[in-house]
């Protein structure tokens, strides 16, 4: 028996000798390789010497198109198809990604921002603590009178109130109630010569000796209602003059006219009553007990209010 390869261990002389291949064998053999691509088998034998049969049938199929010699070799199976590329994302998503991330700490103080918000909105939006009553209402009105009497009650064209110089002109506020609703022009009308306290440290204030204080009552055409006359007056006694509403001169003054729970306050608030009437209907504190207050009315001399209490 010839070795493992036919053709390198016998001689062509004794192939031809000994085997009689036919040719229609040959023929097919020819026409199979062809068909796998091995292509034509002449010359086969000498190449196939050349080439060990046990070549690794990975190189073998390396050189698999062109390779003439080796064990046929199968037809490599079409190969699977290639995953397609991945869809390029859309320009928004890649932006997307491509932005820098909120840290982790920043998220913390974001979820905090309503928070905040709420508390913004809120200190924003509420009006600063007012005062209630009379002396609420004075502080509004006496924007009016600071042009001439000094923002804190220094003086000007007008006297000064500050440094209880108010209430030495006016010891009981009635009387400050009836100038500041009249004003000089209606105390100069009905011939009265001093406004206030005929006693007064340093001399009495007479009518028009500074000059004209306007009227603000709107019997006389001033523009203050009598409770914003009242709240002005308390105003000018209490915050610019130094009345001390604890003290035993002013305590009660104080309660009835220019606390937050000032009867003469709400009834002149209701209408029930005005500062230029001649008669004052009796008052009820918020203990409900009556209590009357002098008449204020019409200008006259004097401080009639002092001289009485
Ligand atoms: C245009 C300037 C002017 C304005 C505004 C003015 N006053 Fe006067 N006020 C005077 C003058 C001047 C006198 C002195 C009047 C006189 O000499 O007869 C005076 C006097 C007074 C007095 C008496 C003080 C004292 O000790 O003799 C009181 C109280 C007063 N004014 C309250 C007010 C109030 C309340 C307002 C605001 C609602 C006001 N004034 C607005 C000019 C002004």
């Amino acid at each position: 028996m010839c070795g493992e390869s036919f053709a390198s261990a016998c001689s062509p002389s004794i192939l031809c000798r000994v085997t009689e291949i036919p040719e229609h064998l040959l023929k097919r053999s020819r026409e199979r390789r062809a068909a796998i691509g091995k292509g034509d088998d002449a010359g086969d034998a000498d190449t196939a010497a050349s080439t060990p049969a046990s070549t690794p049938a990975t190189t073998e199929k390396a050189a698999a198109p062109a390779g003439p010699s080796g064990p046929p070799v199968r037809a490599a199976a079409p190969a699977p198809e290639a995953p397609k590329p991945p869809k390029p994302d859309p320009a928004y998503v890649t932006a997307a990604k491509q932005r820098r991330k909120v840290p982790w700490w920043a998220m913390a103080t974001l979820g905090l921002m309503p928070v905040w918000g709420f508390m913004y909105v809120r200190a924003v939006t509420e009006p600063p603590e007012v005062v209630e009553g009379p002396l609420g209402i004075g502080a509004e009105q006496y924007g009016t009178c600071a042009a001439c009497h000094g923002a804190a009650g220094g003086g000007g064209v007008g006297y000064p109130f500050a440094g209880e110089e108010v209430l030495k002109t006016f010891p009981n506020i009635e009387d400050q109630l009836r100038y500041v609703y009249w004003g000089t022009g209606e105390y100069n009308l009905a011939g009265v010569d001093i406004y206030g306290n005929p006693d007064r440290e340093g001399g009495p204030h007479v009518t028009n000796g500074l000059g004209v204080m306007p009227q603000q009552g709107s019997l006389a055409g001033g523009g203050l209602t009598d409770y914003e006359i009242l709240g002005v007056v308390c105003h000018e006694r209490y915050t610019l003059g130094g009345a001390d509403p604890t003290s035993e001169e002013y305590e009660v003054e104080f309660e009835e006219f220019c606390s937050e729970e000032s009867a003469v306050f709400s009834a002149l608030e209701a209408g029930e009553f005005s500062l230029a009437d001649e008669e004052v209907p009796a008052l009820v504190d918020e203990a409900g007990e009556e209590f009357e207050i002098d008449v204020i009315g019409p200008p006259v001399e004097g401080s009639p209010a002092a001289a009485e209490g």
